[in-house]
C-alpha cells in the first residue's frame, strides 16, 4: 500500500503532465497543493490566481495574506494544514471555473482528499462548496453561501462522518473591508473542532 506522501508524488507527476482540458494551454504553473500530508484540516479553493500561477504555490497572493491572517486569528499554523484547489490550472482573466473544468480536473483532488484523509474538509469559496456538498452527499443542505458560511456539516457520502464547512473565498475580504470580520468570526469555528493537529 503506498504511503500518503507517494500518493500525493502521483497526484503531483499526473497534474504537472496533465492535458485533459484546454486550460494547460495558457497557465505558466499548475498548482496542486501544498501543506501537511497528515493535516487534520484541509482547505480546497477555487482555481490558482496570477501569483500562484507564477509560483506554483496555492493562496500566495493577496488572498493569501489574508488567509494567513485567518489561520493566525483561528490559532491554525498553516504547516498543519494542508490547501489545493478545485482546478489545478489558472483560468485566463480569474473567470470562474466552468463545469467541464471542474468535471475534467476533480479527479486529482478526490485522491488529494482521499489520501490525506483530514477530519475536516474547508472549502474556500462558493464553486468549491457547491462541488464538495454534492460529492459529500449533502446536496439538499446546499444553498448561498451567504445562508450557510461557518457551519459545520456532516459528510453522509463519500467520506462519511468528515466534517465539511464551507467559509467564504479570503478574496472577498480584500474587495470588501466589512466581509473581514465575518470571515475571522467563520474561523473561530476551527477552535471548537477539538482536533487534534
Ligand atoms: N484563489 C484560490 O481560490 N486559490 C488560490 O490558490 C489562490 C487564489
Amino acid at each position: 500500500m503506498p504511503d500518503v506522501t507517494s500518493k500525493l508524488k502521483l497526484v503531483r507527476d499526473e497534474v504537472i503532465a496533465c492535458q485533459k482540458c484546454s486550460l494547460y494551454q495558457t497557465r505558466q504553473n499548475p498548482v496542486v497543493g501544498t501543506g501537511n500530508h497528515h493535516a487534520k484540516i484541509m482547505f480546497v479553493g477555487e482555481a490558482p490566481g496570477a501569483q500562484e500561477d507564477k509560483t506554483a504555490h496555492p493562496f500566495c497572493g493577496a488572498s493569501g495574506k489574508f488567509l494567513d491572517e485567518l489561520l493566525n486569528h483561528a490559532g491554525v499554523r498553516r504547516e498543519d494544514v494542508y490547501i489545493a484547489n478545485l482546478l489545478k490550472c489558472r483560468p485566463p482573466g480569474n473567470r470562474d471555473p466552468e463545469f467541464q473544468e471542474i468535471e475534467t480536473c476533480t479527479g486529482y483532488l478526490q485522491r488529494q482528499i482521499t489520501a490525506i484523509n483530514p477530519s475536516a474538509l474547508c472549502s474556500l469559496g462558493r464553486h468549491s462548496m457547491s462541488y464538495l456538498m454534492q460529492k459529500l452527499g449533502l446536496g439538499d443542505k446546499l444553498k448561498s453561501i451567504s445562508q450557510i458560511h461557518g457551519q459545520v456539516f456532516v459528510a453522509r457520502e463519500w467520506l462519511p462522518g468528515i466534517k465539511f464547512i464551507p467559509f467564504y473565498h479570503p478574496a472577498v475580504a480584500v474587495y470588501n473591508s466589512g466581509m473581514k470580520e465575518a470571515l475571522k468570526k467563520d474561523f473561530e469555528v476551527l477552535k471548537k473542532l477539538d482536533l487534534v493537529l
